[in-house]
């Protein structure tokens, strides 16, 4: 009998040697310690095939087995499981030497560009930032800036209606009206803010943004804003652009002007971007209607002003050289992260 449990020993630590996982010792554990179907469990069985007196001195030995099977895989399983731990921290260990990965900062879209720049260039002169709602009334939108429901010139802006009444605004001036009707003059206020339009080609998008410009006060003239016109685009294309005015005709505005700036691209003398014309048209502006500063409760005889307004997304392309509107609305990080401060 002693043999045959020597045996099982022996047995128990050749197999024990060739295991090097783990999950394959506590197999092997089972095989002689589970209490169904374990060898050593089995070995207690034949205790009945014993005469009375022979069975003590057996369970005795058996037992003996047992305890120091468990001994035995208890120490086998901290070995192992110790030197996996040693193998997989080996395998985790960080290099501190190593290049970190690179990571691209983000960067502010064009569109932000330009119209942190504008805000910054009007603040310098005295502008706050007033931004109205998307969704406008009929009445600020068209009907105060003179622009009653069957006037022509609505057809120059296809509108998004949303109800008779209600629109996504289509130009940024509807911040005029809000901000006259609430504010004595002097006035000096931009207005930054998304315009929707039914309209989609390469330099246009039914989105867009706009940049508004108001300013109302006694004795404001044409000469005042030509002269802030000036400083915005100097600040914007350079030092030495000029600006010109060029008579043309908004519904809130008279005398009004469509504003150029000389080429800055060839300085004047012709090329592609100018069309050869040497001028670049940026924006629309003029003399506030009287109809409009009457509509606003503001006395056209007191006060006179001038406003203006521009695309972001026109100045971003000049500026940038961006050919197609569609690149600025893409998220196309390409495109994008060639933009910076
Ligand atoms: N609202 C005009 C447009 O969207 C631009 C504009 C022209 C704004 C003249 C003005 C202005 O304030 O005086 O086309």
């Amino acid at each position: 009998m002693e043999k045959q449990i020597k045996a099982m020993r022996e047995k128990i630590e050749q197999a024990a040697a060739a295991i090097q996982d783990s999950k394959e010792m506590y197999q092997l554990r089972k095989q002689y310690l589970d209490n169904k179907t374990g060898q050593i469990s089995a070995l207690m069985k034949n205790m009945r095939d014993l005469t009375p007196e022979e069975r003590p001195a057996f369970g005795k030995i058996v037992n003996e087995l047992k305890t120091w099977a468990l001994d035995f895989f208890t120490s086998q399983d901290a070995r192992l499981k110790a030197a996996e731990l040693e193998k997989k921290n080996a395998a985790e260990q960080i290099d501190v030497t190593m290049p970190a990965a690179p990571h691209s900062a983000g960067a502010l879209h064009p569109n932000t560009l330009i119209a942190n720049e504008l805000i910054d260039i009007f603040a310098g002169m005295g502008f706050t930032v007033f931004e109205g709602p998307e969704i406008e009334n009929d009445y600020y939108n068209f009907t105060a800036l003179n622009t009653p429901k069957d006037h022509p010139a609505r057809d120059m802006q296809d509108t998004f209606y949303v109800s008779p009444e209600l629109l996504l605004r289509t130009q940024t001036s509807a911040g005029q009206i809000r901000v006259m009707e609430n504010t004595k003059p002097p006035i000096k206020i931009l207005s930054p803010g998304k315009v929707f339009r039914s309209d989609d080609d390469a330099t246009h998008s039914p989105m867009f943004s706009q940049m508004e410009g108001l300013v109302v006060d006694k004795g404001i003239t044409l000469c005042d804003l030509q002269g802030m016109l000036d400083v915005f685009a100097q600040n914007v294309f350079g030092k030495n652009v000029k600006t010109r005015l060029r008579p043309s005709y908004f519904p809130f505005t008279e005398p009004s002007v469509e504003v150029d700036v000389s080429c800055f691209s060839c300085g004047g003398c012709g090329c592609r971007l100018c069309k050869d014309t040497g001028w670049i048209e940026v924006l629309g502006a003029g003399m506030v209607n009287r109809k409009v500063l009457e509509n606003c409760g503001i006395d056209p005889d007191e006060y006179t002003g001038f406003a203006f307004g521009m695309g972001i997304e026109r100045i971003a392309m000049l500026k940038y050289g961006i050919p197609n509107i569609k690149m600025l609305f893409e998220s196309d990080t390409r495109v994008l992260s060639q933009f910076s401060e």
